[in-house]
Formats: structure tokens, C-alpha cells, sequence
């Protein structure tokens, strides 16, 4: 069972894993970190980068891996996730370009993309910490609905919902891709510690299927009940739908120091 911390607002998430990231990187300067997008790590990765000047915490050593990538967008667009990670986790928090992964959506090599990615992940020692966000439709990562819960790096077709949940970041949901490559969720799952964060009433069903429903790859999220070492944050809005509250709260509340995350 994941630990579930209901936290008044998204500030306090960030802050909490923000501090639980950086101290991280402080005991094991090498750690290999897993990279969300989104707009739910945005906050976190703002902390970081704040906490590592102030400290001045050497992060050279740092390697980074990102989720997914559409497939056919440049880049250099400014909504590639290449370019995406770049700007608000590589540049801000300092890490070494070499050492941040971004899966590789060029067309021309996509066939062999996944295999070389996880060889990638596989070389570094795995990731340590996998940070994650939800797709209202309960996808982790860009693992629609339907994805095997034993899958690895590979193309996938977005959902028409993702790509209008998408289409913000869009001048328009046409320039949405239609295709992504995701790291799978047989991968993900062999990340040390995942982190799950989640706000807002809009993800409060993909919430509740996650973390109470049946485990099924009709909410891959839900395929975090598998892993021995999950945390997951969010907001009263998002745990609306969650009949377990009362104990999740109680856990919380009597979480001994020692424990740590
Ligand atoms: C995209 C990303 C996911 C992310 C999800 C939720 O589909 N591929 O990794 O978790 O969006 O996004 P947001 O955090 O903006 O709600």
C-alpha cells in the first residue's frame, strides 16, 4: 500500500519533496532521479533549483530521466519535453546537460528509441527516485488505459482526452502529437522510491481508481499498489473521491520521525 499524505495545498507537496529531493542528492551526490512533466512537478523542480544555490550542493554528479516525449516534434520546440526538461529541471537546478535523458522522439530512429533508452536507464544502476504526475484518465507517464502493466520504454497513441488535457500548452489540440514514446510501466515500477503527486478536483477519480481500485491496466496508475515504496501527495480536492481517508490522515498524523519517507 502506497503512504497517502493529504496536504492542504500543492505548496506544501512541493515543499515536502522538494526538501526529501534535495537531501537525497546531498547523502548520494550521484543519485539518479526520474523526471515528470506536466504542470504537477513544476513547483518542485522550482524548490530544487532555490535550495541547491542557497545550499550551494554540488550537483554535477546528478543524472536525470525523463518520463516521455511526443514523437515528431523538434527538439527545440518549446513543448517537447527535450526542451521542457531543459528549461524548468537541467538549467535552473544546474545539472550537467550529458547527465539529464529525454526519450528520443525523432521519427527516423523511433524503432530502436525504447531499447536504447532503457539499455540507458539500465547503465546508470536504475533510477532512485521516479517522480511522478497523473493523467485524468489515470495514465503514469504517457501509459494510457490499456497498457501492460509489465511494459517497457515504446511508442504509444495518446488518448483524444490527453491530448485536449494537452492542448493548453498548444497554440491549438491539432498541433497536439498523436504519438509518444513512454517509458513503460514495467520500468517505471523498478524506480527505488516513487512519488505520486496530485492536485485538484480533476484528478480526484484517477486518484481514487489508483490508489483504491482493483489493480488493472485500465488505470495504470493503479499498478503503484505493486510497489513496495510509494508516496503519494495530494490536495483535499484530489482525495475527494477516497473512501480510506480517515486512515491515511491517522497515519500521517502518527508518522514517527525515524521513519523518514
Ligand atoms: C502528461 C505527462 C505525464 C503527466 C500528466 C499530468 O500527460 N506525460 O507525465 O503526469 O501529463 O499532467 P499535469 O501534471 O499537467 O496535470
Amino acid at each position: 500500500m502506497s503512504e497517502v499524505i493529504i496536504v492542504d495545498d500543492e505548496a506544501e507537496a512541493s515543499k515536502i519533496v522538494s526538501d526529501l529531493l534535495v537531501k537525497s542528492i546531498i547523502k548520494n551526490p550521484e543519485l539518479v532521479l526520474g523526471l515528470a512533466t506536466g504542470s504537477t512537478p513544476l513547483g518542485v523542480y522550482k524548490l530544487v533549483a532555490e535550495s541547491i544555490k542557497e545550499k550551494h550542493v554540488d550537483v554535477s554528479g546528478v543524472r536525470g530521466f525523463a518520463l516521455d516525449e511526443y514523437v515528431g516534434l523538434s527538439k527545440m520546440h518549446q513543448e517537447s519535453y527535450h526542451f521542457v526538461i531543459n528549461s524548468n529541471v537541467t538549467e535552473p537546478i544546474g545539472l550537467t546537460p550529458e547527465n539529464v535523458h529525454v526519450p528520443d522522439g525523432d521519427e527516423s530512429t523511433i524503432e530502436q528509441a525504447g531499447a536504447e533508452y532503457e539499455k540507458l536507464i539500465k547503465a546508470s544502476g536504475g533510477v532512485d527516485i521516479q517522480i511522478l504526475g497523473i493523467g485524468t484518465d489515470g495514465h503514469i507517464g504517457f501509459n494510457e488505459p490499456g497498457s501492460s502493466l509489465s511494459s517497457r520504454t515504446r511508442i504509444k497513441t495518446l488518448t483524444e482526452q490527453t491530448r485536449l488535457d494537452n492542448a493548453r500548452f498548444f497554440n491549438d489540440v491539432d498541433e497536439v502529437p498523436r504519438h509518444c514514446i513512454t517509458q513503460g510501466i514495467g520500468t517505471i515500477l523498478e524506480a527505488k522510491h516513487l512519488v505520486l503527486m496530485a492536485f485538484k478536483s480533476t484528478k480526484s477519480k484517477a486518484v481514487a481508481d489508483a490508489l483504491e481500485g482493483p489493480i488493472s491496466a485500465f488505470c495504470p496508475a493503479s499498478a503503484l499498489q505493486l510497489h513496495p515504496h510509494t508516496t503519494v501527495f495530494i490536495d483535499h480536492a484530489a482525495a475527494a473521491l477516497l473512501k480510506n481517508t480517515d486512515y491515511y490522515k491517522w497515519v500521517y498524523k502518527n508518522k514517527p520521525d525515524w521513519q523518514g519517507w
